[in-house]
C-alpha cells in the first residue's frame, strides 16, 4: 500500500495536528480497505494522488494506472468540455467542500450514478494541500428509485385505466340495459305480430274450410237439378213441347255454369287450405295441348276463331302433375277464346327455355288487358271491365287457381298484353325434378 505523498513536493497530507505513526498507519489501512466508497486524494491541481480498494472497484482503474492522472478522466465528455471538474475544485477550495450527484465514467466507458463529495484539505498553516474525494456508486439506488417511480407511474396508469374501464363498463351496462329493453319491446311486437298472423291464418283456414264445405254441399242439389233436367229432356215422363224443351236447355246451361263456378271455388279453397296433392312425373306437353285443344275446339269454331298449335322443335316435357297442367292450360286457352272476338286467332306453342325450364305460351288477338291490370288479374275474383252485378261468365278465379298450381309445381305464369291487340300468357314449368341439395 502506498505512502506516497499527496503533493509532489513530499509534504504529508494531514489535518490531525498530533498523530502518532500507529494512528496514521491504522487510518491508512481503514481508508484503503473500504470497498463501498472510492476514497482518494487529489493534489491541488486535481491529479489523483492516492487510491483505495473501493475506488478500484467502482472506477475499475488500478492504482498504477490512475495515480498522477487528472480526475476529469472520471467525467463525461460534455462535463469535461464545460470544465465542470475544475469548477468543482474551485468551489471546494472556496467553500471547503463540493457535493453533488451525477454521471461518472468507468474505465470501460460505462456510466454510473455517483454521489461525490470533494473536501479541500489544508495544512496547519491553512495552506491548501489537496482535495479528499469520496465517491459512492448510486447506480443501483438510482435504478431502484427509477423502478419505484416507474412502479408508481404504472400503478397510477393502472388506476386510471381501471377507472376508465369502470366508466366504460357503466356505459356498456346502460347500453346493454337499453338493448335489453329494446329486445323486450321487439319480442313483444314479434309476439303480437305472430299472434295477429296466427289469428289471420286461423281466419283464413276457417274461410277456406267454409268455402270447401259450402261448395261441396251446393254441388249435390245442383247435380240433382242437372240430372232431373236430363230426365225430362229424355221424355221418359212424357212428351215435351218445343217451348218446354227450350226452357229445359236453359235450365241445364245455367246448372252447368253454376256447377263450374262452384267447382272453381272448391278448387281454390282447397289449394288455399293446402289440401291439394300433386302427383308429379314427366309430362309430355304435346299431349296436354292436344287434350285441351280437343276440348276447346267446338267453342273456338262456334266463334269463328282460327285455332292453331305451333309445333315445337323437340319433345317438350315438364316435371309436373299432368291433370293440374291440363287444368292450367285449359284455363289459359278458354280465357283466350273467351276474350277474343270472331275472326281472331288463338295459338299455343311449347318451347324449352333453358336447362331447367320449359314454357307453354298461349297467344290471342283479343281485347287485351290494361297494363295496370296485368298483376291484378291473378288475384282471386278480379275480372277486368266487369262489375259485380253485371252478368257474365266465370268467377275471376281461373288465373288465381292456375298461378297457385303452377307455383306449387315450382313454375309460374307471366302475362303480357297490348290493349286492343291481344294478350300472351306464358306458363313456365320445371323440366326436371329438383336436384337433391348437396
Ligand atoms: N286472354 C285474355 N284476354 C283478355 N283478358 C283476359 C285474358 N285472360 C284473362 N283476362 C282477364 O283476366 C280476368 C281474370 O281471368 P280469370 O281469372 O280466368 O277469371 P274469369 O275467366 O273467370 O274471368 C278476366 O276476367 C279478364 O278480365
Ligand atoms: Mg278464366
Amino acid at each position: 500500500m502506498s505512502n506516497r505523498p499527496v503533493r509532489p513536493n513530499g509534504s504529508e497530507p494531514s489535518t490531525a495536528p498530533v498523530a502518532t505513526h500507529e494512528e496514521r498507519e491504522l487510518h491508512r489501512l481503514l481508508v484503503e480497505g473500504v470497498r463501498d466508497y472510492a476514497i482518494f486524494m487529489l493534489d491541488t491541481t486535481g491529479h489523483v494522488a492516492t487510491w483505495n480498494e473501493g475506488a478500484e472497484r467502482i472506477k475499475q482503474y488500478t492504482r498504477d494506472e490512475i495515480i498522477g492522472r487528472h480526475f476529469s478522466t472520471f467525467y463525461p465528455q460534455a462535463d469535461k468540455d464545460a470544465r465542470k471538474p475544475d469548477h468543482e475544485l474551485e468551489i471546494a477550495e472556496a467553500t471547503g467542500k463540493f457535493e453533488e450527484e451525477g454521471w461518472r465514467i468507468r474505465k470501460d466507458g460505462s456510466r454510473f450514478w455517483a454521489n461525490v463529495l470533494i473536501t479541500a484539505i489544508r495544512d496547519s498553516a491553512g495552506e491548501l494541500v489537496g482535495f479528499a474525494k469520496v465517491t459512492r456508486d448510486l447506480t443501483e439506488r438510482r435504478a431502484a428509485e427509477a423502478r419505484a417511480l416507474d412502479d408508481a407511474r404504472r400503478v397510477a396508469a393502472e388506476e386510471a385505466a381501471r377507472r376508465e374501464a369502470e366508466v366504460r363498463a357503466d356505459e356498456l351496462r346502460s347500453l346493454a340495459e337499453q338493448l335489453r329493453q329494446r329486445t323486450a319491446e321487439l319480442e313483444t311486437q314479434t309476439r303480437d305480430a305472430q299472434e295477429a298472423r296466427a289469428r289471420a291464418d286461423d281466419a283464413n283456414r276457417v274461410k277456406s274450410q267454409f268455402l270447401a264445405a259450402m261448395s261441396h254441399e251446393l254441388r249435390t242439389p245442383l247435380n240433382a237439378i242437372g240430372g232431373y233436367a236430363d230426365l225430362l229432356t229424355m221424355e221418359l215422363s212424357g212428351p215435351l213441347t218445343p217451348q218446354q224443351r227450350e226452357q229445359l236447355t236453359r235450365i241445364k246451361r245455367s246448372q252447368e255454369h253454376l256447377l263450374g263456378i262452384i267447382n272453381d271455388i272448391l278448387n281454390f279453397s282447397r289449394i288455399e287450405a293446402g289440401q291439394v296433392v300433386y302427383d308429379l312425373g314427366y309430362v309430355a306437353m304435346r299431349d296436354v295441348v292436344e287434350a285441351v285443344m280437343y276440348m276447346i275446339a267446338p267453342q273456338a269454331q262456334a266463334k269463328g276463331l282460327s285455332f292453331e298449335r305451333t309445333e315445337s322443335a323437340g319433345w317438350v316435357t315438364a316435371w309436373a302433375d299432368k291433370a293440374k297442367v291440363e287444368q292450367i292450360v285449359l284455363n289459359l286457352v278458354s280465357n283466350a277464346v273467351k276474350f277474343t272476338g270472331p275472326g281472331g286467332s288463338v295459338s299455343v306453342a311449347c318451347t324449352v327455355v333453358d336447362d331447367e325450364r320449359i314454357a307453354l305460351r298461349v297467344e290471342d288477338t283479343g281485347t287485351g288487358i290494361p297494363a295496370d291490370k296485368l298483376d291484378d288479374i291473378f288475384e282471386p275474383f278480379v275480372q277486368v271491365g266487369r262489375s259485380l252485378t253485371s252478368a257474365g261468365e266465370g268467377t275471376g278465379l281461373g288465373l288465381a287457381i292456375s298461378r297457385d298450381l303452377a307455383r306449387a309445381m315450382r313454375g309460374d305464369i307471366r302475362a303480357e298484353s297490348v290493349l286492343g291487340e291481344g294478350s300472351a300468357f306464358t306458363l313456365l314449368l320445371p323440366s326436371n325434378p329438383p336436384r337433391a341439395t348437396k
